[in-house]
């Protein structure tokens, strides 16, 4: 495990960081408070303590800072689908992240709008179900649908005409099936990998009020309560998480900056704060890894953000390349 795995482990690291960081200015208070004793017989204030204290960091190890292919390899396969999951393998990073979903007849999918227009065929293929919704679609209906042939059209990430994604990957793509959660965990289990499961906030849904249990559920289906993070924007499912499944770690996702990061992952049992790296800064960065949690950021896709945040301190990159963030950090990227 290349991250601390448990708030338990994360103290020593920290305690190394700091004593890494702290040795150059505990040098200098050193110093400082013996010219002061020689000069007025006085020991260091608590001010000047304190000031030698405030110059401490935590600081990032590229080598250790964690890669999460985010929906996948998203930049160059259909998000969110098991090829997209196996070209994140490939690329080398630690971690996939993806988005759990139900089907009207209560079955965990992979699907990250609540619309299945965007990335399926659901419009064409059933015209009269507007709008689309995929907690409407019974499981026969989902598997029915084609998740990648959207892909050539949209280009999202303009790999199509940057040469990298050719016309026989694309015609690989038609046809690529919507994952069940549990066909999403047995290719991560396959692999021997780790998997950031973001559950949706399905509030309102049918699926509400056991989405969070069924996902602890196949989770320990699977024997991977070791090799998952559950994350959520919506903080009450993580602590339903927590209850169901103490020892599955989670993980707060925000977007907008909140008032006490700290306080909210203390009272929800997170690991981790999942934030928008558009809305992050140092400082937030550095309260919370001070505190003893891991930060991992979304969606940073060019490398001079990935670089700032990990100067900054962030554990985790999770992002749309990948093979940019393993080069970034200056590991080799397997695609
Ligand atoms: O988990 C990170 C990121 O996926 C959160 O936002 O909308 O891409 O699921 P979203
Ligand atoms: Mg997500």
């Amino acid at each position: 495990m290349k991250f601390c795995t448990t708030n338990a482990k994360m103290p020593a690291r920290i305690a190394r960081n700091r004593i890494k960081s702290l040795s150059g200015a505990s040098l200098l208070a050193g110093a400082m408070a013996a010219a002061l004793a020689l000069a007025a017989c006085a020991t260091p204030s608590p001010q000047q303590l304190a000031g030698a204290k405030e110059k401490d960091t935590i600081m990032s190890d590229p080598k250790n800072v964690v890669v999460m292919a985010h929906r996948g390899f998203r930049g160059l396969v259909p998000e969110n689908t098991l090829e997209a999951a196996q070209k994140g393998f490939e690329s080398g990073a630690e971690y996939w992240e993806t988005d759990v979903a139900a089907s009207s007849d209560g079955t965990l999918v992979i699907m990250h709008d609540d619309n299945l227009v965007r990335t399926t065929d659901a419009k064409a293929k059933f015209p009269s179900r507007s709008p689309w919704t995929v907690y409407d679609f019974t499981l026969a209906e989902l598997k029915s649908l084609d998740a990648g042939s959207w892909y050539a059209a949209a280009d999202q990430f303009k790999q199509i005409a940057a040469g990298r994604v050719t016309q026989k990957d694309l015609a690989s793509f038609a046809g690529i099936k919507v994952p069940t959660f549990a066909e999403a965990l047995e290719l991560t289990k396959r692999n021997g990998w780790k998997i950031n499961v973001e559950i949706k906030d399905a509030t309102g849904r049918a699926c509400d009020p056991w989405i969070v249990e069924k996902t602890a559920e196949t989770i320990r289906s699977f024997g991977m309560q070791g090799s998952v993070v559950v994350s959520s924007f919506n903080h009450e499912y993580l602590i339903r998480m927590k209850k169901a499944a103490p020892d599955i770690r989670v993980a707060a996702l925000i977007d907008r900056p909140i008032p006490d990061p700290v306080g909210e992952l203390k009272r929800i049992g997170a690991m981790a704060l999942n934030p928008n790296f558009k809305y992050l800064d140092e400082a937030t960065v550095q309260a919370v890894r001070k505190a003893g949690f891991d930060v991992f950021v979304w969606t940073p896709n060019e490398k001079a953000d990935m670089e700032r945040l990990v100067k900054w301190g962030v554990t985790g990159l999770i992002t749309d390349f990948p093979d940019r963030a393993l080069e970034t950090l200056g590991r080799k990227a397997g695609l």
